[in-house]
């Protein structure tokens, strides 16, 4: 009996083990890729990451990309909170399966203008369904480029870092992330398709200059939603060959607007068609909604331009069609603008205005502006520089609803707009 027993029991006691032990295997395979839960890289925990502000972050970071790029199924690679130093980085895909930064930390450039040869930073290139996200903020620590000293010793000042660039992506979402004190432009967006901006967060001094926020160019399918951006240049510009934009609860100021050009500088520019741009607020600007460019030169074409539900408040030139757009004296001023504009409509577009010009439209003689709308416009401006005019050359926009000021009903001064 004893021995039953004992034999009895010790194969239960075998059987349970093997029973426990092939449920922590189990266990331990889901939770060992990547050392976290599944499909989560964490920098620090795996790649040695140091939250110092001084131990740098790119080969942590480009070794938890290798991995999670290789990876058949989605990965998530987190930076977690604290901060980090990075020198540079470029995220290059293709990837397998979809992947997400989650940056919650606070991401510090090299303060240093000459420490970059190329003009980057940090660059996320031939992506598909990439996703950045987090709440995490990528400083680029511009102060020292800003004054722009030395410039004439050392060559970087024309390369200057983007903080981030997003180069040949497809279907990606970049939300709730920060970038700060970027040397030049913030963002530049290149050869995308399907990119949405969401809850993102542009933030430099007013004076910084070249820092657009948000660049967009050769790219279809931009979507730039409830995103805050203050900085020193264009809130949001749109360069050659962007289709199907939209722009929408951007909030902008300080800085130069949102911006369509400057077009018709360089050669084999390719068409800007489709672009929307409603219920954004812009402040303390010195442009509202715009369209740029350069007299002479190159040509191009910008068709479908919708601007609507507007607010503009204390904005300098709040509707602004440039063709004449000259800055820095670099064109020449008698030649007109071969970039043809067709199908433009500015739509309940209200506030006040910083200037008397509230409303210029400025086309091109040999190719005036066709089928432009002015629907709905009611901009302030008081001072002792009288109230808020209207200027057109070149175009006989389609007014309806109310106009105030009254369409196209001052005089056009001669000399081009020499601001940036
Ligand atoms: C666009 O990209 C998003 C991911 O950001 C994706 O969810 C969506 O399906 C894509 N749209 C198309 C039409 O592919
Ligand atoms: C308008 O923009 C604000 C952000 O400024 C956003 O919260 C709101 O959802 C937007 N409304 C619509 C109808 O898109
Ligand atoms: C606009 O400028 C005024 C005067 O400088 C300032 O008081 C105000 O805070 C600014 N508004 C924004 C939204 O920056
Ligand atoms: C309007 O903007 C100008 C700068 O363009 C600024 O100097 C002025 O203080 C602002 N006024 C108000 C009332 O915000
Ligand atoms: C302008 O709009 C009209 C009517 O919607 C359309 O037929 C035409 O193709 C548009 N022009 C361009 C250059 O897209």
């Amino acid at each position: 009996m004893a021995l039953q027993f004992n034999f009895i029991s010790s194969m239960l006691i075998i059987l349970l083990l093997t029973i426990s032990s092939a449920k922590a295997q189990e266990a331990g395979g889901v939770g060992g890729r990547g050392g976290g839960d599944g499909g989560v890289i964490d920098v620090v925990a795996k790649f040695g990451a140091k939250a110092d502000e001084k131990t740098d972050l790119s080969k942590p970071l480009l070794d938890a990309w290798k991995e999670a790029c290789a990876s058949t199924s989605p990965e998530k690679i987190v930076i977690p909170k604290g901060t980090y130093f990075l020198s540079t980085a470029t995220l290059d895909g293709p990837c397998k399966a979809p992947i997400e930064l989650q940056v919650e930390g606070i991401v510090k450039a090299p303060a240093d203008p000459g420490a970059f040869k190329e003009p980057k930073w940090i660059v996320f290139n031939r992506i598909e369904n990439f996703k950045l996200s987090g709440g995490g903020v990528f400083d680029g620590q511009g102060t020292i480029a800003y004054k722009r000293e030395g410039c004439d010793k050392h060559n970087f000042c024309g390369s200057l870092p983007i903080n981030l660039r997003f180069d040949f992506l497809t279907n990606a979402m970049i939300q709730g992330v920060t970038t700060k004190d970027s040397k030049q432009f913030h963002v530049n967006v290149l050869g995308c398709k399907n990119i949405t901006f969401e809850h993102f967060i542009v933030s430099a001094p007013g004076e910084s200059p070249n820092t657009d926020g948000i660049h967009i160019g050769r790219s279809d399918g931009v979507n730039v939603l409830n995103t805050e951006i203050k900085t020193g240049d264009d809130c949001v510009s749109i360069g050659d060959g962007s289709k199907n934009l939209v722009i929408n609860g951007v909030t902008c100021g300080p800085g130069h607007g949102i911006s369509i050009g400057s077009l018709g500088l360089f050669k084999n520019e390719e068409p800007v068609d489709g672009v929307t741009v409603k219920n954004c607020t812009l402040t303390n600007t010195s442009n509202g909604v715009r369209i740029k460019s350069w007299p002479g030169a190159e040509p191009g074409t910008c068709s479908n331009i919708h601007f609507e539900d507007i607010t503009v408040t204390n904005v300098s030139s709040p509707i602004i069609i440039d063709q004449k757009y000259c800055p820095w004296n670099k064109c020449k001023i008698n030649e007109e603008s071969k970039v043809k504009l067709s199908n433009i409509s500015f739509k309940n577009i209200h506030g006040t205005s910083a200037l008397p010009e509230a409303v210029k439209i400025i086309c091109s003689a040999t190719l005036p502006c066709e089928n432009v709308e002015l629907i709905d416009i009611e901009i302030m401006h008081s001072g002792p520089t009288g109230p808020a005019v209207s200027q057109c050359s070149n175009v006989k926009p389609k007014v309806s609803g109310k106009q105030n000021p009254t369409a196209c009903s001052a005089p056009v001064p001669a000399n081009p707009t020499s601001t940036s």
